[in-house]
């Protein structure tokens, strides 16, 4: 059997007619750039998140640096992040002057950890830009009552949790804005790239739409030098599809975990928890293993692919290394980057796949599988 880690081509079949018409639809518009799909999509992610204000821009990369710049972060300023994360949450806070700042994660939901984001603010620090990893919300009371004490703003970096949930509010709606990446493989993603920040504040969400627009606010009159982070109409539309099935599929993604959870509970692996603040929707299922390499190279040998997020935590990247982190500042990333592996997790994984998934790690483990239990008398 073949397990793919995600399988794109498959989730797009149970939408096929909807995505074609889409397509039509722009194609008979000339609506490319923006337009009214994208209009549309922006309306019902914002009521979907239940938010005043979407602005769709063309990635995740791009919410995240166009709300730090709408919020006058630059050149001076410190942001506090993650060293487990993908590149571009830190790419971001670079990209507008500033300097990332990592803290470490707590072990066991791999999120930041709210003391040691207290402990480094300085005088320069001007918001806590924490990640909701693998589709599990950062636990955010303690990071809103930290920035609430110093005056910080917090952005959130929801580019894996669309649907999650902290406390039964859904995630990227806390903070000043929340910064969306749909790029293809997410649980609500493009047939492209995509993304975009959401917020209850006008002011964002009005700098943030010049910035996408080359500053503008009508054709030809810009009111600031800007970018061009404009979403494709096609996204737009593709997205407003997409995003009618996105709680049916989180909720697949859960039974999926859920059925691991079972299939694995007696192995050494430590499985993902559910903080019991979170509704998590399990962008990713990340275990940890002690040779983790090798149980990688033996699910490969049996057709089964997973990923690694992340394998080197990005104080350790030379991209960062005029930070000045050594090996050792952060150990908990650092541990959980050597062990940590991504399972293959997606909505049209089937019963039989995550059956098959969770037998040849029992067998690699060498660990018995539940069928095979001697029978007790
Ligand atoms: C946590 C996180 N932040 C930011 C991004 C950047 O999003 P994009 O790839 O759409 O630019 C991603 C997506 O890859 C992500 O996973």
């Amino acid at each position: 059997m073949r397990v793919p880690f995600v399988d794109l081509a498959a989730l797009h079949r149970t939408v096929e007619e909807e995505l074609r018409q889409v397509f039509e639809r722009v194609l008979e518009r000339s609506s490319f750039i923006l337009g009214p799909e994208v209009l549309q999509f922006e309306e019902a992610f914002a009521s979907y998140l239940d938010v005043t204000h979407c602005v769709a821009v063309n990635s995740g990369t791009a919410a995240l640096h166009l709300t730090l710049q709408a919020l006058g972060i630059g050149p001076g300023d410190e942001v506090i992040t993650v060293p487990n994360t993908f590149i571009a949450t830190a790419e971001a806070i670079s990209a507008v002057g500033a300097r990332p700042v990592f803290v470490d994660v707590d072990p066991v939901s791999y999120t930041m950890d709210p003391a040691a984001a207290e402990d480094s603010i300085t005088s320069k620090t001007r918001a806590l830009l924490p990640v909701h990893l693998y589709g599990q919300s950062a636990d955010l009371d303690p990071l809103i009552e930290i920035a609430r004490r110093n005056h910080l703003a917090l952005v959130e970096d929801a580019c894996q949790a669309h649907g999650a949930t902290y406390h039964g509010r859904k995630a990227g709606t806390w903070g000043i804005a929340g910064c969306f990446s749909f790029y293809p493989g997410k649980n609500l993603g493009c047939l492209g790239e995509g993304g975009a920040v959401v917020t209850n504040d006008p002011d964002i969400a009005e700098q943030v739409r010049m910035l996408r627009d080359h500053g503008s606010i009508r054709k030809y009159e810009h009111r600031i030098p800007g970018y061009n982070f404009r979403m494709e109409g096609l996204q737009g539309g593709f997205l407003s599809v997409k995003l009618r099935h996105l709680e049916a599929w989180n909720e697949r993604r859960r039974l999926v975990a859920r059925k691991f959870n079972e299939l694995l509970s007696g192995s050494p692996l430590v499985l993902p928890a559910e903080m019991p603040y979170s509704g998590h929707v399990y962008h990713l299922y990340v275990v940890q293993a002690a040779d983790r390499d090798a149980l990688r190279n033996q699910l490969l040998a049996a057709g089964i692919e997973t990923g690694l997020h992340y394998p080197i935590p990005l104080h350790l990247q030379h991209a960062y290394s005029r930070l000045g982190y050594r090996p050792g500042s952060f150990p908990v990333a650092e541990a959980a980057s050597r062990r940590i592996l991504s399972l293959p997790m997606h909505p049209e994984l089937t019963d039989e796949q995550v059956d098959y998934v969770a037998s040849v790690l029992m067998e690699s483990l060498q660990c018995v599988t539940p069928s095979k239990a001697p029978a007790v008398v």
